[in-house]
C-alpha cells in the first residue's frame, strides 16, 4: 500500500499519476494508493489512523505486507502509528517529503498522534523497515516549511556537534537562498547525528532520563498547542531553542554571547525566536506536560556551550520569565 500526503499531491499535480504509472509497470502486488490529509491535522484527530487501519483490513494485508508512506512528519507519525498497531505491526517504509522529516523524524523510532490537546499523547516506539529520501520532493515546499527543518538541524548541532554548527554558519547565504545541495548536506549530517544517538546512545526507547534530541521541545510542544498549530513544529522548536538558550544564560550555565549568536543564527535561517504566546502563563504548564510524557523525574537539557549539554531537574517560573523577557 502506498500512502501519500495531500500536500504533495496538491503541490505537484503529476505526482500521483507518476506513482500510478510506476505501480502499473511494477511486478509487485499492490493493494491500494491512498491520499491522506497532510499537516498537523493528520495528528489532531484519529481520521488518518482509522482510514489506514480500515484499508489494511479491507485489503487483507498481513504482518509481512509493506506500507510506503510518503509525506511530512505529521503523516509519517500518524501512518506509522496505524501500521505499528495493525496486526501488532506491519512493515513501514518512510519517505520523508519535508526538510524537517528528512533531517529528523523520518529516521526516528517514534510514531503517534495528539490527544487531549497534548502532542504525541498516543503513540508507540517502532522503527521503520527503511527510510528513503527523494530530494526532488522537497522542491515544492513553501519557504515556511523549507526553513522549518533548519531548527532541528541547529538543535542537533547545538547539542551534539560544534562542527555542524560551524558548517551552518559558513553556509548561511546558501541556506538563505534555498540551495538544495547545501540543504541535503545539512539534512544528512543532522539525520546521521539523530540516527547515531538512537542506535548507539544506549536508550533507543527512551527509558532513561537524558533526552538530548528534545532540546527546546518542552516549550515548543506547548507553543504548538497554545497557537492552535499556526506555528509549524519547526518554528515552535526554534522559539523553544531560544527560550532554553536564554534559560541556560539566566541560570549562569551558558555565556550570553554564545546564546545571542545561536539565536541570531536561527533568525538568519528565517525562523522566529519569539511569539506573543511565550508570555502566556500557560506556557509553564509545558514543563509538567513534558515531564509526564517522559516519565519520572523532570529532566531538561540545557547548554554550557555548543556541543556541551547539561541536565537540570528544575526550571523555575522566575527563570522562564527572565528568559522570555530577554527574547522580547
Ligand atoms: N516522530 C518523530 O520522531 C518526530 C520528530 C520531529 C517531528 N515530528 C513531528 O513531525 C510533525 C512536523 O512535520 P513537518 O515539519 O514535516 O510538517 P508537516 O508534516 O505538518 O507538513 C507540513 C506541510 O507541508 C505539506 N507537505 C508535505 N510534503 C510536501 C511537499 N513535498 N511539497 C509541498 N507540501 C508538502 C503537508 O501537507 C503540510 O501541509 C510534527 O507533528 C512533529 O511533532 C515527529
Ligand atoms: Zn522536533
Amino acid at each position: 500500500m502506498i500512502i501519500i500526503d495531500s500536500g504533495i499531491a496538491e503541490a505537484n499535480k503529476n505526482y500521483v499519476a507518476t506513482i500510478e504509472a510506476w505501480i502499473e509497470k511494477s511486478k509487485i502486488n499492490f493493494t491500494e494508493l491512498l491520499i491522506v490529509q497532510g499537516g498537523e491535522a493528520a495528528k489532531t484527530s484519529d481520521t488518518v489512523v482509522e482510514t489506514v487501519l480500515e484499508h489494511i483490513n479491507t485489503c487483507g494485508m498481513c504482518r509481512k505486507s509493506v506500507v510506503l508512506a510518503i509525506g511530512g512528519g505529521a503523516v509519517l507519525d500518524a501512518v506509522g502509528f496505524a501500521t505499528s498497531i495493525a496486526h501488532r505491526g506491519l512493515q513501514l517504509i518512510r519517505m520523508p517529503s519535508t526538510t524537517l522529516s528528512a533531517c529528523d523524524s523520518g529516521v526516528g523510532v517514534k510514531n503517534g498522534i495528539n490527544k487531549f490537546g497534548k502532542k504525541n499523547f498516543i503513540g508507540v516506539f517502532d522503527p521503520p523497515l527503511a527510510v528513503i529520501n527523494d530530494y526532488d520532493l522537497l522542491l515544492t515546499l513553501d519557504d515556511q516549511h523549507w526553513f522549518s527543518g533548519m531548527s532541528e538541524v541547529i538543535k542537533v548541532a547545538l547539542v551534539k556537534s560544534p562542527a555542524l554548527y560551524e558548517t551552518i554558519k559558513e553556509n548561511i547565504h546558501a541556506i538563505q537562498n534555498r540551495d538544495l545541495e547545501v540543504m541535503v548536506m545539512l539534512m544528512t549530517d543532522s539525520a546521521t547525528l539523530h540516527l547515531q544517538h538512537i542506535t548507539e546512545g544506549g536508550d533507543p526507547f527512551e527509558r532513561h532520563e537524558a533526552r538530548p534530541l528534545d532540546f527546546g521541545h518542552w516549550a515548543a510542544h506547548k507553543l504548538e498547542q497554545l497557537t492552535n498549530h499556526t506555528l509549524t513544529h519547526g518554528e515552535a522548536v526554534s522559539i523553544g531553542l531560544a527560550i532554553d538558550l536564554q534559560c541556560s544564560v539566566h541560570l549562569g550555565l551558558l555565556p550570553k554571547e554564545v546564546a545571542d549568536e545561536a539565536i541570531a543564527l536561527l533568525q538568519q535561517c528565517n525562523l522566529p525566536t519569539t511569539h506573543p504566546m511565550v508570555h502566556d502563563k500557560e506556557l509553564l504548564a509545558g514543563i509538567e506536560e513534558f515531564r509526564e510524557h517522559l516519565g519520572g523525574r523532570l529532566t531538561i537539557l540545557l547548554l554550557e556551550n555548543i556541543g556541551k549539554p547539561v541536565e537540570v531537574h528544575e526550571l523555575t517560573e522566575s527563570i522562564v520569565q527572565q528568559a522570555v523577557q530577554s527574547l522580547g
